[in-house]
């Protein structure tokens, strides 16, 4: 049986308890894969997953390999194919008295984890492995991480996934139309509040979404600060931040980048910049992607972009070079 290492961060958090059994079910790596599966944890945490692995075994799934507990990083993602970066802090909780609320409080706090990380991986995980980051805020500990791993071979990505199902989501119920109809929905730029989920390119049965709901004012007015905002508004509604979604969109981006990209579509996953659509090299910016289903994936040419467009994408391009900026001594 073919066999794929995968390397998870955080393997006791909220997100990881949604993610790791569909991560070793066949679900994500198809059937007939093994799935060696190694849970990292501080340490003060690392004993809990000796639990979580209990229930992995008692799934039962045929595709379950080994299953390792750790708190060594090295140890983590040594032959690693995947890497899965989910363990950080979570905005909505309090430290140090202080209640952490926007992205730029996590940049410090988090940004730190990622520089240890990156060094490991680009060290020990396989040439070619592949690592997504859903930490927060992702894109610029993607960037941290990336910059310490100096191992060209393997492929750096920040989630953008989950801005993407939920753009598709709110296209499909204004529309009245079934989300399946949705396709070529990218997010350029940040996983923040600048991101720009793009309506305009995005289709509905093969038109324009902006065209089949031709609502200027809802487009900017409602859909983007929804879309924008529905990390916090989930955080606001449920006291914890989204954890099944964000699950389902990081196995949607393992997924997308394993198999052949649908002809004529793309997904959504920030790499890092090459100069393409005028973006400077240096940040990790949300892309229309494609994957021939071999490892390679692309950054989608020749996607227009309006004036509207390309005010929005400005936007969230500044925003992630301060956050470069911050964290500079990091990287
Ligand atoms: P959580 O607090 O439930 O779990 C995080 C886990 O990470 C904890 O168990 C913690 O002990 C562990 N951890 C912390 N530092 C670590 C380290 N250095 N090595 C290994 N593990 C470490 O949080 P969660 O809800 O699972 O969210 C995790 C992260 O994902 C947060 O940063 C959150 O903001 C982010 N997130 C991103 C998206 C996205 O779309 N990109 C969506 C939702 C959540
Ligand atoms: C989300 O988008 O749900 C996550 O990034 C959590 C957050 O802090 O918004």
């Amino acid at each position: 049986m073919k066999e794929i290492n995968v390397a998870v961060t955080g393997g006791a958090g909220q997100i990881a308890y949604s993610l790791l059994p569909r991560l070793v079910s066949g679900e994500t790596f198809g059937k007939g894969v093994k799935v060696n599966l190694r849970l990292i944890e501080i340490p003060q945490v690392v004993e809990k997953l000796e639990g979580t692995i209990m229930e992995l075994i008692d799934c039962g799934f045929d595709e379950t390999g080994n299953l390792l507990a750790t708190a060594d990083i090295e140890e983590g993602v040594k032959d690693a194919d995947w890497v899965l970066l989910v363990g950080s802090i979570p905005r909505g909780i309090v430290i140090d008295g202080k209640k952490i609320e926007e992205r730029s409080d996590l940049l410090r706090i988090n940004g730190g984890i990622f520089t240890d990380q990156g060094e490991a991986i680009g060290k020990l995980a396989k040439s070619d492995c592949k690592i997504l980051v859903v930490g927060n805020p992702a894109n610029t500990n993607a960037l941290i991480g990336m910059t310490k791993a100096q191992n060209t071979g393997q492929q750096w990505f920040a989630m953008t996934a989950l801005d993407a199902n939920r753009a598709k989501a709110q296209l499909a119920i204004k529309a009245g139309k079934d989300i399946s109809e949705v396709t070529n929905m990218v997010i350029w730029g940040n996983h923040s509040p600048t991101m720009y989920p793009d309506p305009y390119n995005a289709l509905i049965a093969g038109q324009s979404a902006a065209d089949v709901i031709n609502d200027e004012n809802w487009i900017e007015n409602e859909y983007l600060p929804l879309v924008q905002q529905r990390g916090k508004a989930v955080i606001d509604a449920r006291g914890a931040s989204s954890a099944a979604s964000a699950a389902n969109a990081a196995i949607d981006t393992v997924k997308s980048v394993e198999s052949k990209t649908p002809e004529g579509d793309w997904f959504s996953a920030a790499v890092a910049s090459d100069g393409s659509y005028g973006i400077p090299e240096g940040i990790i910016f949300g892309y229309p992607l494609r994957s021939d289903g071999n490892g390679n994936v692309e950054i989608v040419q020749g996607v227009e972009l309006n004036e509207f467009a390309k005010s929005k994408i400005e936007v969230t391009t500044q925003e992630l070079k301060e956050e470069k900026e911050a964290v500079k001594d990091l990287l």
